[in-house]
């Protein structure tokens, strides 16, 4: 069994509809830990040595959050300054993350046209290229994304019907289930492979 830590990065969950119901369906998986980033570090004074700790606990990193601006809410970047360390995540000796899963769950304003040229003029894919380096740099190996597109429009059904997705994801992480990396499979969505393997 893989241990699984989700790492949700959202600064009005109060407001939220998708990554809130998403949290949700998070929490009931067995093998999975939530950790809500704005939640822990609400002066966004964010402290290194925990969440290295509960980095180097969990095998697989995934990283939940609304896609804001073609990347992350603010705090997502300021982890990855203060938490991502030379010599502990990167450079001589640093081998804490080497060979632990990376993934982002992402939900988006835009549909799923817009962004393989249809409106946004770069596919998700480069626009994660940050991510996917960040990932390489440390050791990582970078999955293929979990994204719920156009989440502003979805109704309940479908609100459920991407908890119920999500649950299924989050399941086949724990149970060691090793998806394609962005690079290896650049349109592939996370939650489509596993469904297509049987997994809902
Ligand atoms: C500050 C801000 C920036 C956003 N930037 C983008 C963006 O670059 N691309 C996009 O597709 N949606 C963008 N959106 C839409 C959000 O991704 C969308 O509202 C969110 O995924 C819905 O999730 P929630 O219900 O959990 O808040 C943005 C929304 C906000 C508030």
């Amino acid at each position: 069994m893989a241990r699984v830590l989700v790492i949700l990065v959202h600064p009005t969950l109060h407001k939220s509809r998708i990554n809130a119901a998403l949290a949700r369906e998070a929490r009931q998986v067995v093998g999975v830990r939530l950790h809500d980033l704005y939640a822990a570090w609400p002066d966004h004074d964010i402290e290194p040595a925990p969440e290295q700790s509960l980095l180097a606990e969990h095998d697989v990193i995934v990283l939940q959050h609304p896609f804001y601006w073609y990347s992350s809410p603010s705090l997502l970047k300021e982890w990855f300054d203060l938490v991502l360390t030379f010599g502990w995540a990167y450079g001589p000796g640093g081998t804490a993350l080497r060979g632990k899963l990376m993934v982002s769950a992402l939900s988006t304003g835009g549909p799923a046209e817009a962004y393989v040229g249809g409106g946004e003029r770069y596919a998700l894919r480069e626009l994660l290229a940050p991510v996917d380096q960040t990932a390489w740099l440390c050791g990582m190996r970078y999955s293929v994304p979990f994204v719920t597109h156009a989440a502003h429009r979805l109704d309940a059904a479908g609100i459920a019907a991407a908890a119920a997705r999500y649950r299924a994801t989050l399941e086949a992480l724990v149970d060691g289930y090793a998806p394609p990396t962005l690079r290896a499979a650049p349109t592939d969505e996370l939650g489509a492979l596993v469904a297509r393997e049987g997994r809902v």
